[in-house]
């Protein structure tokens, strides 16, 4: 069957990214991580950051349930990553694959940049929820992001 949403999302397409995983600690201490590319900075006083779930997400309870969240910024060869945390079952995280900050949320060791977040607001907008997160540690280093435009990765340029 067609896709009747399929200009639409040819035109927001258009819009390049860069790709993140968000993950959250849930209740009995597991983790859920999903691939995203609707993240984007948004205040430097206080230090705010968005991106948007949703609302039909296998893991939408598990965001909505976690006072705070990571996001951790993808490298170029983050394909096979992105590609793990997009399917519909939950991975489970291998200990040595992140680290732990402020929140208990894992940032995946293999990231260009990170942002541990305490949810600041949730904001519902139509299939959406838009959440916003305060964040409470940052780090990044110089390399290659993962890239997406127009439904595919691309990679090719670098801070150093
Ligand atoms: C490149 C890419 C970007 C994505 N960005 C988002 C996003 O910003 N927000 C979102 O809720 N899902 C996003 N997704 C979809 C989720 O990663 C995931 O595929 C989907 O939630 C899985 O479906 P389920 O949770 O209903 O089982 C993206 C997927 C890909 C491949």
């Amino acid at each position: 069957m067609a896709d009747k949403f399929r200009p639409l999302k040819d035109a927001f397409g258009r819009f390049a990214t860069g790709i993140a995983v968000a993950t959250c600690r849930q209740p009995d201490n597991g983790f859920r991580a999903l691939t995203i590319n609707s993240f984007t900075s948004v205040s430097l006083e206080p230090q705010l950051v968005l991106w948007c779930l949703e609302n039909k997400a296998a893991s939408y309870p598990h965001f909505m349930e976690a006072d705070s969240y990571a996001v951790s910024i993808l490298s170029a060869d983050g394909e096979a990553l992105s590609n793990r945390f997009a399917g519909h079952a939950p991975q489970p995280l291998a200990a040595t694959e992140y680290d732990i900050w402020e929140t208990g949320a894992p940032l995946l060791k293999s990231r260009i940049a990170g942002f541990d977040c305490r949810v600041q607001r949730r904001h519902r907008a139509g299939d959406h929820i838009i959440l916003v997160g305060e964040v409470v540690r940052f780090d990044s280093k110089d390399g290659a992001p993962l890239v997406y435009y127009a439904s595919q990765y691309h990679s090719g340029f670098s801070t150093s």
